[in-house]
């Protein structure tokens, strides 16, 4: 028997701040100002090259910025971080980030700015988070995704041994920033993509933000960003909620909701070696999972029919070859399972805004579902090849 045993709760408490910006490097000094409060020393930021390319003049307007917000912290490098789900190719990356911030003498009262799509801020926040065991990050959020979603969260990391996200840690931001402007110049695949995620949290939590996203289909895919707006902010203040209030934030129990959809979307991302999209794996997946839902009598056919016609009407795919062959595509699933410890639990809707977890999913409830999305896949290229 031990001697002796001390056990007390141990909480830590953080602050988790976002800000809404039409512009985020417009001349305002004093919005800098607030979001740098608190910190000093030196601070290093790192540019997505696709919003690098789009935004020449984004250097010199942040070293402006700085200037103008009178802060105690000096700006002392602009790097470039390869955007997509290039950067979160292993280690390297990440460890570049880390790197550079020994280099550059940021300290963990110092900070690391990330200015990007969600790829850029799981790497540059896990670099960051590794430094010093945590360094603190600004994450700009330039695509609809981030916006709507990951940038809301406490999580990083970078894929590794052919898994996704298998290397991360949990770490809360010090600030969020969502910029309109910079949004202007997200390609388009990747505007659509990030929609993916304004569904799956509509599916699970609110049935009146998915008919909004109904009405407003047109105009999304019409890059109309009065009707993204509202659905961009409501997706981010659902995901953040759920995160910040559920009791879980950093995952320890086996229940994952935000995960609907996301275990076949990963598998997916993966056997396509990284080509593949999250925004359009996660629309795949949620299309399967939507399929399985009816073949087990969880959900309604209409309401089945109902999410496919929407993510068709978003401009988001349904269907993907690499659901074929079912093994392949079933190990997803048992990663998914270890990755929760053993018991699965995935989160299946059952109307909008409603969802039950499953703890077991059959071969043929998922060779059914993928039979159904590849029907409808065969009848979809036959009209367009007009036959
Ligand atoms: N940490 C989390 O909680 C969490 C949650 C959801 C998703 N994610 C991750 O987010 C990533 C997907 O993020 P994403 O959809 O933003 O895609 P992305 O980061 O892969 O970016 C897509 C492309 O758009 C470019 N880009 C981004 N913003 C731009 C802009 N404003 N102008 C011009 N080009 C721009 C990038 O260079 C890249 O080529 C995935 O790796 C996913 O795993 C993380
Ligand atoms: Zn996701």
């Amino acid at each position: 028997m031990p001697e002796l045993n001390w056990q007390s709760p141990l909480s830590i408490s953080a602050s988790h701040r976002v800000w809404w910006t039409h512009d985020a490097l417009s001349n305002n000094g004093d919005f800098w100002r607030e979001v740098l409060a608190g910190l000093e020393g030196h601070c290093l930021a790192f540019v997505d090259s696709g919003v690098a390319a789009a935004w020449p003049n984004l250097p010199q307007r942040l070293h402006e910025l700085f200037q103008k917000s009178g802060a105690s912290l000096h700006l002392h490098a602009i790097e470039s971080m390869p955007g997509g789900e290039m950067c979160k190719d292993g280690l390297q990356h990440a460890e570049r980030v880390a790197r550079a911030c020994f280099e550059h003498g940021v300290s963990r009262r110092g900070c690391v700015i990330a200015i990007g799509g969600g790829a850029v801020l799981d790497t540059v926040g896990f670099g960051a988070a590794m430094a010093h065991r945590g360094v603190p990050v600004i994450r700009v959020a330039t695509s609809t995704l981030s916006q709507g979603d990951s940038a809301m969260g406490v999580k990083c990391g970078v894929n590794q041994f052919g898994h996704k996200n298998a290397l991360g840690t949990f770490c809360a931001p010090h600030a969020v920033i969502c910029c309109e402007r910079l949004l202007s110049t997200l390609p388009f695949e990747h505007w659509l993509g990030g929609f993916s995620e304004a569904v799956k949290i509509a599916l699970l939590k609110d049935e009146s933000l998915f008919s909004d996203i109904e009405s407003a289909a047109p105009a999304l895919v019409a890059r109309n960003m009065d009707a993204a707006r509202p659905i961009l902010r409501r997706s981010g203040q659902l995901h953040r909620d759920h995160i910040l209030k559920s009791g879980d934030p950093f995952e320890q129990g086996s229940s994952r909701p935000l995960d609907h959809g996301h275990w076949a979307a990963h598998r997916l991302e993966a056997l396509s070696h990284w080509q593949l999209p999250h925004g359009q794996a996660v629309a795949i997946g949620m299309a399967l999972d939507s399929c399985i839902a009816a073949h087990l009598g969880l959900c309604s056919e209409q309401h089945c029919n109902r999410l496919l016609h929407l993510l068709q009407s978003v401009g988001l795919p349904c269907w993907n070859p690499l659901l074929n062959p079912l093994s392949r595509l079933h190990e997803g699933l048992e990663h998914f399972r270890q990755h929760l410890g053993g018991q699965l639990a995935l989160a299946l809707v059952t109307a909008p805004g409603a969802f039950v977890e499953v703890n077991d999913l059959s071969l043929p409830a998922l060779q059914a579902a993928v039979n159904r999305l590849e029907a409808m896949q065969r009848q979809t290229t036959g009209r367009h090849d007009g036959t």
